[in-house]
């Protein structure tokens, strides 16, 4: 068994999720072991399956009020949670059984556009109507706020006049497949 074994959680898509498990398919050390969603519906499952990484998924109450999400970690021996477009808060148990070993990306520069609702689309348009010059991507270690952990990494991007909130996303996409992999390999090399 690799000494590091990693759980992603994804909502939707999942681009992040593949790229991450595309990094890690043959890494000597790093290993995803599972894929779990809140959303049946996710196409992140689909690509994980396509990885062979088992995959499950929960209701708000399981996720709340159950220990089941916890028990599926420990089952795979999970050592650090990697949020890849994740949409619901992290309850405190979860936070308190990985302390500083869980992970997220937000697509803007926090503190800039963080917070409960600001999520996918919604980020871009509120940065575009803004009339920022840059935008970018923020890493982060995740807490009981949404968006407030301590930050691991960010880079920037320019937004011209021309940018709408859809080539906004394409361009920050861009810099989340590039970096999200390997910042989550020097972030678990250190903890
Ligand atoms: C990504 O842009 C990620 O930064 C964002 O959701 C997208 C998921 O895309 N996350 C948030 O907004 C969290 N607040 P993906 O499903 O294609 O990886």
């Amino acid at each position: 068994m690799k000494p590091h074994r990693i759980a992603i959680f994804a909502s939707g898509s999942g681009t992040n999720a593949e790229e991450i498990l595309a990094y890690f398919q043959y890494h000597p050390s790093i290993e995803v072991k599972l894929l779990l969603s809140n959303n049946p519906q996710a196409q992140a499952l689909q690509r994980a399956e396509r990885f062979r990484v088992k995959t499950h998924t929960f209701s708000k109450a399981q996720f709340r009020d159950s220990y089941e999400v916890l028990n599926w970690l420990k089952a795979e021996r999970v050592t650090h949670i990697v949020l890849a477009g994740f949409m619901w808060l992290v309850p405190d148990y979860l936070i308190h059984a990985y302390p500083g070993k869980i992970i997220n990306i937000h697509p803007a520069l926090l503190p800039k556009f963080g917070g409960k609702g600001m999520y996918g689309k919604f980020v871009h348009e509120a940065v575009k109507a803004a009339g920022e010059a840059e935008t970018g991507i923020t890493i982060h270690e995740v807490n009981e706020h949404y968006d407030e952990g301590n930050i691991v990494f960010q880079a920037t991007c320019g937004v011209d006049e021309t940018d709408t909130p859809d080539s906004i996303a394409l361009k920050v996409q861009k810099l989340e497949h590039m970096h999200y992999p390997k910042v989550i390999e020097q972030w678990i090399s250190k903890r």
